[in-house]
């Protein structure tokens, strides 16, 4: 069997990469290391929230012209969801409870995010405000924000001035957005190897002619490297041709808290509180550069249910009832890495950093043109970028 094309990679950018490419008739196998959607995807909190990340990520080092592209390729991706939670719901039937502004929602939470302030935090919203005038706040105080009151049933834990409201910020339950990848993608005839990662590939001149495993060899007329922390690590494929991506491991741990009182994301510098449908409460995340360790600590937990009870006090009655880690695959500068290489028939979609299920519509869309119509995607993404700055590049190797 020849496929069209071979995904290295069954995350979430993966399988909506195949989902997109299969739709448009192209034969498609996904490879995958473990189960599909079971590494970073699963251990994401599921938070669509551009204007919160782009008060600290990419960091301030960053060019501004990049740091305007990534906030508006979250932005675009954050408005795609709608769209793309009804397109699974038709084809899967599985809900994956998107909670966004203008999308029908029938459960308890409010969406939008609390981003309450910390010293520190006035001089990055003030940076936001000006450098990107269409991104929207509104004071908690203002007569369009809801009250506290209404956002946290209970008691109100932040004064009216300490915080910003931002309704246009969401959520999407990333386990579901899986399960409805992955279903998505066998209706429509996607081959899916699951616990069988691609060691290396046979390369002739400029073209990847085959993927390669203990089980088999698979020739692809297209390759698409979506590997996460771990697309770094494919032998066989020039340096320059190797994204440069290190693991960021991130713990959460999750609650349950009876009577349902945190109605929307609390987001701070030092940690997010993300209500689920189903009364638990997400406490994320560390950022540690701990290689591909990947353990839920005693620090980790220490760190997060401090910033968290430090946060909203009431949350020390609530029980722990699981935790985890994942493997955020960064770059040297936070954006994610789209596009073509320098190999003919190589395509990367990685990367994603902080990002991944918010770039899920987004990225699959770029880059099914890419592959389908030979759009690239805006430059400020693609693998060249990194051949401008090696000493960049051999910091996000170490
Ligand atoms: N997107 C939030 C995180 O990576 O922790």
């Amino acid at each position: 069997m020849r496929y069209d094309v071979g995904i290295i990679g069954g995350g979430v950018i993966g399988l909506a990469c195949a989902w997109r490419l299969a739709q448009a008739g192209a034969q498609v196998a996904v490879f995958e290391r473990g189960q599909v959607g079971h590494e970073a995807s699963w251990a994401a909190a599921g938070m669509l929230a551009p204007q919160c990340e782009m008060m600290h990520y990419p960091p301030q080092r960053v060019a501004q012209a990049k740091r305007k592209a990534m906030f508006g390729l979250c932005h675009q991706s954050r408005e795609m969801y709608r769209a793309f939670a009804d397109e699974l719901l038709a084809a899967t039937g599985i809900d994956i409870e998107l909670s966004l502004q203008g999308h029908s929602q029938s459960d308890w939470r409010i969406p939008g995010i609390l981003y309450v302030l910390e010293a520190g935090d006035k001089a990055a919203i003030a940076a936001i405000r000006e450098k990107f005038p269409a991104s929207q706040f509104i004071a908690s105080g203002s007569p369009e924000a809801p009250d506290f009151g209404s956002l946290l049933s209970s008691r109100p834990f932040v004064k009216q001035d300490d915080a910003l409201w931002l309704p246009d910020e969401g959520q999407v339950e990333n386990r579901r957005l899986v399960r409805a990848l992955h279903m998505a993608i066998t209706k429509v005839g996607v081959q899916i190897h699951q616990q069988e990662s691609i060691e290396r590939v046979r390369v002739e001149g400029s073209r990847i002619t085959s993927l390669i495993n203990s089980e088999r060899e698979v020739q692809c007329a297209h390759v698409l490297l979506c590997a996460g922390a771990w697309s770094g690590q494919i032998q066989g494929l020039p340096r320059e041709c190797l994204p440069p991506i290190k693991p960021i491991a991130g713990q959460i741990i999750a609650l349950h808290e009876k009577i349902n009182a945190i109605r929307s994301i609390v987001y701070s510098r030092h940690c997010y509180v993300v209500p689920r449908r189903d009364g638990h409460l997400l406490i994320g995340a560390t950022m540690e550069d701990t290689g591909f360790e990947k353990s839920v600590t005693v620090g980790g937990v220490t760190q997060l249910l401090g910033a968290a009870t430090a946060l909203i006090p009431a949350l020390s009655h609530s029980s722990i009832t699981d935790q985890w880690a994942g493997l955020r695959p960064g770059t040297p500068d936070g954006l994610p890495v789209l596009g073509r290489t320098a190999m003919e028939n190589l395509y990367v979609a990685t990367g994603h950093f902080r990002n991944g299920i918010l770039l899920t519509p987004v990225t699959a869309k770029l880059m099914a043109d890419c592959l389908l119509k030979d759009v690239e995607p805006p430059a400020e993404f693609s693998l060249q970028r990194f051949q401008e700055n090696q000493a960049e590049v051999e910091a996000g190797r170490e």
